[in-house]
């Protein structure tokens, strides 16, 4: 594992950038594995720039996003459709034909997250970017979630609607379910770069990195990945 301690989000969002343009230029067809959340954006707004720039470009990219709401319309604004479209795919070359986003359909959700895993099992992720909840989720793994997981369905816990309902009007709104990638699926990654920033990270970080390899934390079954990069700014880093 590498641990990384920046100074702010800026330099952490640089530090990740910087890895991901070197693969993409290293390797034009990579396949990436994105997340959504706050956590990413400064990340993502380096990829726009490194392709504005013609540092890289996404022609031959293929990302497999790591989760979706289950329940709301793709073109809600709060879907992760949505968000990548404005965060990413907007502003760069990649082609729908190698975006893939687990669907939101949730009276169909069984049967697309095994789809879903299917098209992961025929490539090979070569970097898995996520960011962690402050429970210590990845994903929408949730604690009890068990590390033997491929794509799945889940209900997602309180704390996690309630963190989330900073991007929603009432608690309501939050959708109560979601797809996921397993943790399983997410270790398959030949590389995984975890970011986290701020106070509100800094006990899901210390339990990652020093508590027990537990299901209670699912960021902890990462510790051991033989390639993790570890990105986080001094706040997160404030308990370790
Ligand atoms: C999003 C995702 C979530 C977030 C986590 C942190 O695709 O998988 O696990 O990474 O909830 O969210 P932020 O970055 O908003 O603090």
């Amino acid at each position: 594992m590498k641990l990384v301690i920046c100074k702010d989000y800026d330099e952490a969002s640089l530090k990740a950038s910087e890895i991901v343009i070197n693969q993409i230029k290293n390797k034009p067809n990579s396949v990436i594995g994105l997340a959504t959340g706050s956590t990413p954006v400064g990340l993502y707004k380096k990829l726009i720039e490194g392709f504005k720039n013609g540092e890289i470009s996404f022609k031959q990219v293929t990302t497999f996003n790591l989760d979706e709401y289950l329940g709301i319309s793709h073109n809600h604004p709060e879907s992760y459709h949505a968000f990548m479209r404005d965060n990413l795919f907007k502003d760069v070359d990649i082609q729908e034909k190698n975006i893939h986003i687990p669907s939101s359909d949730l009276k169909n959700a069984e049967k697309n997250a095994l789809n879903y895993t299917k098209a992961l099992q025929k490539v090979q992720v070569d970097i898995q970017l996520l960011g962690i909840g402050t429970n210590g989720h990845i994903g929408f793994n949730e604690p009890g979630s068990s590390f033997d997981n491929e794509t799945f369905a889940i209900a997602l816990t309180e704390q996690t609607r309630h963190d989330n309902l900073r991007f929603f009007n009432t608690i309501e709104e939050v959708p109560t379910h979601a797809v996921t990638m397993g943790i399983k699926t997410i270790y398959r990654s030949k590389k995984i770069i975890l970011m986290a920033t701020g106070l509100t990270k800094a006990d899901a970080i210390y339990g990652m990195l020093k508590g027990p390899i537990t299901p209670d934390l699912p960021a902890s079954a990462l510790r051991n990945h033989p390639d993790l990069v570890v990105i986080i700014d001094e706040l997160a880093a404030s308990k370790l």
